[in-house]
């Protein structure tokens, strides 16, 4: 943590009420909840966890809180895949559609609560015919398509913990993952659709499996493109040969509310990734919670869409889990927003009548580029919230949303939180809040954040670290396997308080504004990237000695991964071994982690400590304007160095 929080927004003083005709609808319009909640927050959890979800067995004690470890709803009982399918199923709604799926090409499917039921219990019985039982993980790498949730789900229906890998993950990635978690079973697809093409799944399986994950024993392949890759006889299973066989029967199984539900890996400040864990009863809790609340849900007559990935948190909690447990009609999408064309997005919403859209301020910096004549073609009047989340949204971005996507009338919610989160932490509630462009505003009720300086003292007015001083039911309950790393990690900066590793800001009126992370993650689109992870294929390369890794400021990532490379002794410096590093870290890695730039030095700054001088480099790369190539340092770059290292007082 070497970077104070720093200020990057001027005195905002825009605000937004809910609009009167939205309040006159809305789930909640008053501080009714925060009251509840505040003045007890237990029993308001308690609440929602009962009227929210069906349990099989009541629980006896809200919270057992060991600090840092948690228990949310302690002796209840309850199925996640019961009460996102069967109980809708049960109560008549079976014909309701639970997704409207869209593949790149166009192709279509829908499916209803009752046929997505009876994929989930056939696929659990494939999961039961490979041995698999409660406790046991697996691994999931897949595109965008329905058979995802209904892999997550079936996991969920007999207690296999599920551990889903974004597709743009390398094999190495594959394995890392596979390893640490001990995981039995990959399920995958041989590819998915991309910008018009089919972007292979299988092999980057296979070549995981030539590097080794010994505890891997089958792999189940859906076949979505028609690619035909290779199947190795006794270990690759096409799901469509499985599900012809498997029965239909399969009771949903009660599970206890700590029952590990799924991991999910994300980068921290080392080289290796943590497998988040998140657990039953809470997490279903929280996300059925915010996903009601937060964007004012309808179940009867919404048409929710979340645009985001389900490898990453969010299209956990607010494509499969939340929106599932609340009975309603999702959108799913498989491909890039850009194909056929720039108004991909706008043409679903159309089409489908999408009421709630959430996205990513990088995605509406990109629709800002593109231009607000690719939304104007479409009527987009069906919008009612729209929601961002990923990365601080700058102002600008918030207002052309408002303007160009919400008419100036929809309420936005700019919701804050964590994959160790599990759900929304800090958002406005858009029958509730007066919204400032930029800011997230406030903690949900039964959420308390604070934010701390250095020495740990609150801070009411002015910046400071994020911290949350209570457990919250969808918080991590670890990180898989390193107790003391869970500790460590999120425990130990501020005594009793979570450290969420994020700069925030408190205006006089109270409003939170956050400002990005102040440890060595980086945040590229949205997405989590480490800096030592990066360095760490960087210098796995032969031709390099040392690496830098820093987070440039980027007009529509937000941030980008820029990194500054010593070579090895005989190596000569060229365009083509930058660009031949820039794509070692993309086979490693994965391509979102590819660095931006390369650049080429012939030594690092560093402090007379020997740590590397990461604000100066960073200072240095956002004062030029650098492409999506190698630079090689000129002269220019070597003496600007040096010239900032001779007036910077770090040390
Ligand atoms: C950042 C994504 C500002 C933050 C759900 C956090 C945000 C990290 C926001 C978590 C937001 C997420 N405003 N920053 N609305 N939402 N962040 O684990 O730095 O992929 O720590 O979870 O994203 O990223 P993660």
């Amino acid at each position: 943590m070497s970077e104070p929080a720093i200020e990057v927004y001027e005195v905002e003083d825009r605000t937004f009420p809910p609009p009167p005709a939205f309040t006159a609808q809305a789930n909640t319009t008053d501080s009714s909840l925060y009251d509840e909640a505040n003045a007890d927050y237990e029993a308001f959890w308690a609440r929602q966890a009962r009227e929210l979800l069906t349990w099989n067995t009541d629980f006896s004690t809200t919270l057992e809180w060991e600090l840092p470890f948690a228990k949310w709803f302690v002796g209840g009982e309850l199925n996640v895949s019961y009460n996102c399918l069967d109980r809708h199923v049960e109560a008549g709604r079976g014909d309701k559609v639970a997704f409207h799926w869209e593949g790149e090409p166009g192709d279509k499917i829908t499916l209803t609560y009752d046929q997505l039921l009876t994929e989930v219990k056939k696929f659990s019985n494939v999961l039961k015919s490979f041995g698999l039982e409660k406790g046991d993980r697996v691994a999931i790498y897949m595109p965008m398509i329905l058979e995802l949730p209904i892999a997550m789900l079936a996991c969920t229906r007999i207690g296999v913990a599920h551990s889903v890998i974004f597709g743009g993950f390398s094999a190495d990635a594959i394995v890392d993952r596979c390893i640490d978690a001990e995981a039995r079973l990959i399920i995958t697809a041989d590819a998915g659709y991309r910008r018009g093409a089919a972007a292979p799944l299988k092999p980057t399986v296979d070549q995981a499996m030539e590097i080794g994950a010994p505890s891997v024993e089958n792999i189940v392949v859906v076949d979505r493109c028609g690619t035909d890759p290779a199947m190795v006889d006794g270990r690759d299973h096409w799901w469509h040969d499985l599900m012809a066989e498997a029965s239909d029967n399969s009771p949903a199984e009660p599970m206890d509310s700590e029952q590990l539900l799924y991991l999910l890996y994300t980068s921290g400040t080392t080289a290796k990734p943590k497998g988040i864990m998140h657990t039953t009863g809470g997490y279903l809790t929280q996300v059925a919670f915010t996903h009601k609340y937060v964007f004012d849900l309808k179940p009867e007559t919404d048409i929710y869409w979340c645009a985001a990935d389900i490898g990453w948190v969010t299209g956990h909690s607010y494509i499969v889990y939340g929106p599932l447990a609340n009975g309603c009609t999702s959108v799913m999408y498989e491909g890039t927003p850009d194909t056929p064309g720039k108004d991909r997005l706008w043409d679903i919403i159309e089409r489908y009548g999408v009421t709630q859209l959430y996205t990513a301020p990088t995605a509406i910096r990109m629709f800002m580029k593109w231009g607000a004549e690719e939304p104007q073609k479409h009527d987009l009047s069906t919008l009612r919230v729209l929601g961002t989340v990923g990365e601080p949204i700058n102002p600008e971005a918030w207002m052309w949303y408002h303007e160009h996507i919400g008419g100036e009338e929809r309420p936005i919610v700019d919701t804050w939180w964590q994959t160790e989160t599990g759900g929304n932490m800090i958002t406005p509630l858009p029958g509730v809040t007066t919204t400032k462009p930029g800011s997230a505003c406030h903690p949900i009720p039964g959420v308390f954040a604070e934010l701390v300086d250095d020495n740990g003292e609150v801070v009411t007015n002015g910046g400071g670290y994020l911290t949350i001083s209570k457990p919250w039911p969808s918080m991590l309950r670890g990180i898989w396997g390193d107790e003391e790393r869970y500790r460590e990690t999120y425990w130990s900066t501020y005594e009793g308080r979570y450290f969420a590793g994020d700069g925030a800001k408190l205006d006089d009126d109270g409003y939170l504004w956050l400002l990005g992370r102040v440890d060595d993650v980086m945040n590229v689109s949205g997405h989590r990237i480490s800096t030592t992870e990066v360095e760490s294929a960087l210098v796995d390369h032969p031709a390099v000695a040392e690496a830098a890794v820093v987070g440039g400021t980027d007009e529509i990532t937000g941030q980008a991964i820029i990194g500054y490379v010593i070579l090895r002794g005989t190596h000569e410096a060229s365009q083509e071994l930058g660009d031949e590093i820039r794509e070692h870290v993309g086979v490693k890695l994965g391509k979102i982690a590819r660095p931006k730039t390369v650049i080429i030095v012939p030594d690092l700054p560093k402090t007379r400590s020997g740590k590397i001088m990461r604000r100066l480099l960073r200072d240095v790369a956002d004062g030029r304007s650098l492409g999506d190539t190698t630079t090689l340092a000129d002269p220019g770059v070597v003496s600007e160095i040096a010239a900032k290292a001779a007036e910077s007082d770090e040390d």
